[in-house]
């Protein structure tokens, strides 16, 4: 099934990120607020620019499979960038060229693997911020990681039967390829604020 080749295909590149998003900080409950706000910026800069764009390179039909309009996370991002006051307006332009996958179903879902996936550890991570004590009652400013709070599991779940519902066979590469180049989007955006 190609969603357990995405994660396979895909898990080197999660690695890489997890190590560039502090991932030791997070489990061991140490990450300081400057590199929460790179996170949220990191994935504020991804979201603004390729969310509601992917929403609207999908059919009709399978946006609404996916219920798309419950799985948008701008919004909380952006209350998070309030809470966190960082300034939208003052954050850099991409110093790289941006991927976007071609307008065929199995390279859109291969990127929006990534964005949905970006928020599959969430809970964990939220979790390990709320043990952290430099972030004593910050709920407030940890909207994105808790996104979709209890229904985290099923909305994994539904993706993933749409996803593997939809990509046949022969397209199996392209979607690897688009979700690896989306993975490396948020690789050189970490890069690039680091
Ligand atoms: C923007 C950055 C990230 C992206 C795009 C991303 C992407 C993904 C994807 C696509 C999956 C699904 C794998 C599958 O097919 O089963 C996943 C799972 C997971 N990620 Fe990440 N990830 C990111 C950052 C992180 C970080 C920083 C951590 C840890 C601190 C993390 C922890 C996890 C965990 C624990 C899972 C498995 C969750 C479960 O199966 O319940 N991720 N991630």
């Amino acid at each position: 099934m190609i969603s357990e080749l995405l994660r396979t295909k895909t898990a080197e590149k999660h690695k890489e990120l997890e190590s560039m998003m502090f991932v030791n900080h997070i489990m061991d409950n140490s990450l300081s607020i400057d590199n929460y706000k790179k996170l949220l910026t990191i994935n504020y800069i991804i979201h603004q620019k390729l969310e509601n764009r992917l929403a609207n390179m999908l059919e009709n039909n399978l946006a609404q499979k996916l219920e798309m309009n419950s799985r948008f996370k701008l919004q909380a991002l952006e209350k998070d960038l309030e809470y966190w006051q960082i300034d939208s307006l003052t954050l850099p332009a991409l110093d790289f060229e941006l991927f976007i996958p071609d307008q065929n179903t199995a390279s859109i879902l291969g990127a929006l693997y990534v964005l949905e996936g970006a928020t599959l550890g969430g809970n964990v991570i939220k979790k390990h911020i709320l043990a952290n004590p430099n972030f004593k009652n910050a709920e407030g400013g940890l909207n994105y990681y808790g996104v979709y709070g209890s229904e985290l599991g099923s909305k994994w779940k539904s993706f993933i039967n749409v996803l593997n519902e939809s990509v046949v066979a022969d397209d199996y590469d392209d979607c690897i390829n688009s979700a690896n180049q989306t993975f490396d989007n948020l690789i050189k955006l970490s890069k690039q604020l680091n």
